[in-house]
């Protein structure tokens, strides 16, 4: 017990050492229905031809019954679907990342360099979910690997995770800029509008279905309102869990989110970083996750 408390107050003082080096990064972000690919649906098809009906049954007579065989015993356990094996899930995230970087749903779609999909691993428990693509992101067409993405993998590695185990995802798929007529420009990156965030919201939300994490971090204020809720602020969202609600695809079983600052967000307020430390413990302690280990 004493082990593991001496444990994770040296991997805070790791993450919040980190902020000397962060200092040094000057990440000038100003804050400012495609059809999907069959195997993307696949879950869903899997669902109407499990054969188990979970919906309450109409009598003859017209009123509402529900069926509990054993009346006098407790009522069955909600059923979950069966997850989409390793493979299918690999296609799926294939197809899905194809028809993603030939989307032209929104004006993004004549601007960027490359569409940023997401990656990772398809059988993540923890999937981090930011914003939108920056600078880096649009020329890599990979998530997070800019300044903000180096703090952000400090962050995973504090938790005891790597890049590999986790799945990193954006809710906008392309970059939105400033001023699209100068791509080249740096410090030219803003957060997606509604209109952007509406024409994407399907690719995330199969992405959560098809990898069916435990646990999702949404990241900064954007990916928090678009997955929880857009009437509370950060501040509001954060510090609970959330079960998540996904409006176009179906969730083979629950799947629970929370939501922290954005990793640009701490590098310009590192005396953020304690709060997202406590947020990132929360799933740690959930997972049995002991954090990282000299
Ligand atoms: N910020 C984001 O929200 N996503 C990225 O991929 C990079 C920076």
């Amino acid at each position: 017990m004493a082990d593991s408390a001496r444990g994770l107050a040296g991997d805070f003082k790791r993450f919040l050492a980190a902020q000397e080096e962060d200092e040094l990064l000057d990440i000038s972000r100003p804050r400012a229905q495609t059809d999907l690919p069959p195997a993307a649906l696949h879950h869903n098809a899997t669902k109407q031809n499990a054969g188990v009906s979970t919906a309450p049954k109409m009598a003859e007579n017209s009123t509402l019954t529900v069926d509990f065989p054993h009346a006098n015993t407790q009522p069955p356990a909600p059923v979950e679907e069966p997850t989409m094996n390793k493979t299918d899930k690999t296609r799926a995230l294939n197809e899905l990342a194809e028809v993603i970087k030939t989307c032209t749903r929104c004006p993004l779609g004549a601007t960027r360099l490359n569409a940023v999909p997401g990656e990772g691993n398809v059988s993540a428990d923890v999937m981090f979910v930011g914003e939108g693509p920056g600078f880096d992101e649009d020329r890599q067409g990979r998530p997070f690997v800019g300044r903000a993405g180096q703090l952000l993998d400090k962050m995973i590695l504090a938790m005891g995770l790597t890049r590999e185990k986790v799945f990193i995802a954006n809710i906008a798929k392309c970059h939105p800029m400033v001023d699209p007529l100068h791509p080249e420009k740096h410090g030219n990156d803003r957060a997606p509008n509604a209109q952007e965030i509406a024409c994407c919201r399907k690719y995330i939300e199969q992405q959560i279905a098809i990898v069916c994490p435990k646990y999702v971090i949404a990241l900064g204020g954007v990916a928090a309102k678009a997955l929880i809720s857009d009437a509370d602020s950060l501040g509001a969202l954060r510090g609970k869990f959330h079960t998540l609600h996904l409006d176009s695809a179906e969730l083979p079983k629950p799947v629970q989110i929370i939501a922290t600052y954005h990793p640009a967000a701490l590098l310009r307020n590192p005396n953020w970083k304690k709060d997202a430390w406590q947020d990132l413990q929360m799933v740690m302690d959930k997972l049995g996750l002991k954090g990282a280990r000299k």
